[in-house]
């Protein structure tokens, strides 16, 4: 019989924050659903990386809740995928602080989140967010990680996963798989409504950005506000007008429909009707997602199965490695 080629590993993080955007919908969580058949997929709620900032624990927990539930509900299968807690499975901060040990405080000074974290969080400046980054290589390299998801402001983070494996590697021979990018060619990249020359992103004010569990008049209001400007004609100029061009670009990737389409379908008519319009197909894709969202965040036993069935599947693979790992740097053996 013929062999199978054994599958490529995903491995991605993710913060958990209740606000995932229409941007890491379009951007990446719909394509999840895609890859999970072709790919070796494990989805991890980074609970240990959102306390190096502070959290109101009761709120955290539920955050982490949450952000499972938008996962399921956008369509990810957690047989065929992995998607636990970090903090379930502890070989992520084991493998962290050996990492540590193979990581300059010259790269981790380097990192340009930590300067923007630290500016931002001036009076908590905790070693934490300092070794940030360390404890994302050991997330990554804990699974023998191929392809990493991730977008533009965590390629840092990522060339610096990619060195430690090197480096760990030209001591000890070939431990760790040594990662790369995935950034797939599908996929627009949605701006906010109040800057379009910036990222809509979780972290900046609520009217820049669609979360995904916003409601139907939020997202409309928010759609209505967005920044466009005086031309009032539906044409996708992105470098001179990029407002229009970003809300183009939401309508055309969740309608399928082309720029040219969508110029045709709008000619003559105003921004008014154009911003309607998207609002009406951003809410009709949402609401299915929303409607799953909504029952699966109440079924706490079911959110429990997934979180368990998670966790152990994940830790049987870290297990793995870190034998391997205790071993090469000469730790005492722990066999379960
Ligand atoms: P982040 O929320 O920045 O940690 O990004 C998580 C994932 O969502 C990455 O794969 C990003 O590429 C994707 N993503 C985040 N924001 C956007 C956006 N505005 N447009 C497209 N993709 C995005
Ligand atoms: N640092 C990532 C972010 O802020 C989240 C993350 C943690 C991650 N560990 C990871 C992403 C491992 C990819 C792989 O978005």
């Amino acid at each position: 019989m013929e062999q199978q080629a054994p599958k490529k590993r995903i491995f991605s993080g993710i913060q958990p924050t209740g606000n995932l955007t229409l941007g890491n919908y379009i951007g990446a969580l719909r394509n999840f659903g895609l890859l999970q058949n072709e790919y070796d997929c494990l989805y991890s709620i980074v609970d240990m990386h959102a306390i190096t900032v502070r959290q109101d624990p009761a709120e955290l927990r539920k955050a982490c809740l949450r952000t499972m539930s938008i996962f399921l509900a956008c369509g990810l299968d957690p047989e065929k995928n992995i998607i636990y807690f970090q903090s379930q499975v502890p070989q992520h901060a084991e493998l962290a602080w050996i990492l540590n040990c193979f990581t300059y405080m010259g790269e981790l000074n380097r990192m340009t989140q930590f300067k923007d974290k630290s500016a931002k969080h001036a009076d908590n400046i905790n070693a934490g967010l300092f070794t940030y980054p360390v404890l994302m290589a050991a997330d990554i390299l804990l699974y023998l990680t191929d392809l990493v998801p991730i977008g533009a402001d965590q390629k840092q983070h990522l060339e610096l996963a990619r060195d430690i494996a090197l480096r760990f590697n030209a001591v000890y021979g070939d431990v760790f798989t040594v990662p790369e990018g995935y950034f797939p060619k599908v996929g627009a990249r949605i701006m906010s409504l109040q800057d379009p020359t910036r990222k809509m992103s979780k972290s900046d004010p609520d009217e820049c950005y669609i979360a995904i569990i916003d409601p139907p008049d939020v997202i409309r209001r928010k759609l209505r506000r967005a920044v466009t400007d005086c031309e009032a004609t539906v044409r996708f100029e992105p470098e001179t007008r990029p407002g229009v061009a970003n809300l183009m670009s939401i309508l055309s990737a969740l309608s399928g429909k082309s720029m040219d389409q969508i110029e045709a379908d709008f000619e003559g008519k105003g921004y008014g009707q154009f911003k309607d319009a998207v609002a009406d197909c951003v809410i009709a894709a949402l609401e299915p997602i929303q409607k799953e969202y909504d029952r699966i965040n109440k079924d706490k036993a079911y959110l429990e199965s997934v979180m368990v069935s998670g966790r152990e599947r994940a830790q049987s693979i870290a297990y793995r490695t870190m034998l391997k790992v205790r071993k090469k740097v000469g730790l005492a053996a722990l066999k379960l």
